[in-house]
C-alpha cells in the first residue's frame, strides 16, 4: 500500500527552512549548507510523493542543492558578512551585463492560437486581454497589466502565453522564476529592472514568468532579503508599466500550478486570473486531432477517444503522450524488424522507408494503460475552490 507522506515532509521542510534562515542570520555557513542539503532531499522526496507538483519540487530541490554546494555567492560569503547585504560584485554589476542577461531570456515563439486544441473560453479571454492592451484607447480605459494563468500541470498555460506572443509577433521574454532565483540569487532587483527595460525597448513585448509561485510566494517562505527585493521590484514594475509606456504593448503573463502559494500583494497585481483546467470532451478531441496531424485517422472514433481522456483525467500533455504511445504501437507493429536496422550505416538507413498505416482504436488500448494522469480529484477540488474564492473563470 502507498503511504502518503507529503504532509509529514512538508512540515519537516518548513521546519528545516526556519532553521536554515536562523543559520543565515547567525552567519553560520556550515549549518546553512547542511540545512540547504536537507531541504534539497526533502524537496526531492516531496516531488516523488506529489506528482502534480513534481516539477515545482524538483526545481526547488535543485535550488537548495545549489545553495548547499556553496557556489551561491550569498551562502559562500555568509560566514563573513551580514547576509541581508548584497555582495559588492552584485552591486557593481553594470547595466550592460544585466541587459545581456535580459536579452538571453528572449525566445522566439512560433506557436499560434490554432496549435492549441479546445480551451476556447481561455483563449477568448486571453485574446481579448491582449487586444485591449495593444489597441489605441482613451486614457480612462485601463487595460489589464498582467494575466495570471493557473491550473494543473500540462494544461497548456505555457502554450497560451507563447501563442499570445507568437500571434502578435511580440518579443517573448521567457522567464523561469526558479532559474532566475537560483542563478541570480541575491543579485539585486536590477535583474527585474533590466528585464523590463529590455522589454520596453523591444515592445510590443510579453514577459512570461513561469513557475511564478517561486517568486510570488517569496515574501512569506524561507527567503532572504535579496529575494524580497527582487519581488518588490517586480511589483514596482507591474505598477508602473502602463505609465512608462502607454502606447506600446508590454504585458506580463504569469503561470503557476500553486496559486494558493502566491503572496496577496502579488495577487492583487493580477486581477485577471484565468483557470486553465483539464480539457473537456470536445477539447480532448481537438487536442488529439492536433497531435495526430498528418496521419490517417479515418478509422478512428476521435470523439470516443476524447470521452475516455476525460474519464482518465488527462491534461493536454497526457493526451500528447497518449498519441505518441499509440503512434509507436502502430510503428512497432508495421516494422517488427526495426531494431535490426540499427546495424546499418546512416546512408543505408536513408534508403529504407518506415512503414506506416492508418491508426485504429486498438493502437490506443495499451496507450491508455500506460499514460496515467498525475492529477488527483483532490487537487482539482483545490483549484476549483481557489478559483471560486479568488475569481478565476
Ligand atoms: N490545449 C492543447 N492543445 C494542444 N496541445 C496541448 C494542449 N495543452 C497541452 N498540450 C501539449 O502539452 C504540452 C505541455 O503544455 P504546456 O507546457 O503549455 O503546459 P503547462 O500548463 O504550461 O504545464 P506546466 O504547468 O507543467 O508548466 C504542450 O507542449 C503540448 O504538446
Ligand atoms: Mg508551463
Amino acid at each position: 500500500m502507498n503511504v502518503d507522506l507529503s504532509g509529514f515532509l512538508t512540515k519537516e521542510l518548513k521546519k528545516t527552512i526556519r532553521e536554515y534562515r536562523a543559520a543565515c542570520s547567525e552567519n553560520d555557513s556550515r549549518i546553512v549548507r547542511e540545512k540547504a542539503h536537507i531541504c534539497a532531499i526533502l524537496s526531492q522526496k516531496l516531488a516523488e510523493q506529489s506528482p502534480s507538483f513534481r516539477n515545482k519540487y524538483l526545481s526547488d530541490a535543485k535550488k537548495w542543492e545549489f545553495i548547499a554546494s556553496g557556489k551561491n555567492p550569498v551562502s559562500l560569503d555568509i560566514s563573513n558578512r551580514d547576509p541581508s547585504r548584497r555582495p559588492e560584485t552584485q552591486d557593481s554589476a553594470n547595466e550592460s551585463d544585466l541587459d545581456f542577461d535580459a536579452t538571453s531570456l528572449i525566445s522566439s515563439s512560433s506557436v499560434r492560437w490554432d496549435d492549441i486544441g479546445g480551451l476556447d473560453e481561455v483563449k477568448r479571454l486571453v485574446k481579448e486581454t491582449v487586444v485591449i492592451a495593444g489597441l489605441r484607447k482613451p486614457a480612462a480605459i485601463q487595460p489589464w497589466k498582467g494575466i495570471l494563468l493557473f491550473g494543473p500541470p500540462g494544461t497548456g498555460k505555457t502554450m497560451i502565453a507563447a501563442a499570445a506572443a507568437g500571434s502578435l509577433h511580440a518579443t517573448f521574454f521567457d522567464v523561469k522564476a526558479d532559474r532566475i532565483l537560483s542563478k541570480y540569487f541575491g543579485e539585486s532587483s536590477k535583474i527585474i529592472a533590466s528585464l523590463y527595460a529590455s522589454a520596453r525597448k523591444r515592445a510590443p513585448s510579453i514577459v512570461f514568468i513561469d513557475e511564478f509561485d517561486a517568486l510570488g510566494s517569496a515574501r512569506s517562505e524561507g527567503t532572504g532579503e535579496a529575494t524580497r527585493k527582487l519581488l518588490s521590484s517586480l511589483l514596482t514594475e507591474l505598477d508602473g508599466l502602463q505609465d512608462k509606456n502607454a502606447d506600446r504593448l508590454l504585458l506580463t503573463m504569469a503561470a503557476t500550478n500553486t496559486p494558493w502559494d502566491l503572496d496577496p500583494a502579488v495577487l492583487s497585481r493580477f486581477p485577471r486570473r484565468i483557470f486553465v483546467t483539464l480539457p473537456d470532451e470536445a477539447s480532448c478531441a481537438a487536442i488529439i486531432r492536433l497531435h495526430l496531424r498528418g496521419l490517417e485517422v479515418a478509422d478512428l472514433e476521435i470523439s470516443d477517444l476524447g470521452r475516455r481522456c476525460v474519464e482518465q483525467g488527462y491534461s493536454g500533455r497526457d493526451i500528447q503522450n497518449l498519441c505518441q504511445q499509440a503512434i509507436w504501437a502502430m510503428i512497432h507493429e508495421e516494422n517488427p524488424q526495426l531494431e535490426k536496422l540499427a546495424d546499418l550505416t546512416f546512408d543505408e538507413l536513408s534508403e529504407q522507408v518506415l512503414k506506416t498505416r492508418g491508426l485504429f482504436a486498438g493502437d490506443f488500448t495499451e496507450a491508455f494503460e500506460i499514460v496515467r494522469s498525475p492529477v488527483r480529484e483532490a487537487d482539482l477540488d483545490r483549484y476549483r475552490q481557489w478559483s471560486e474564492e479568488y475569481g478565476g473563470m
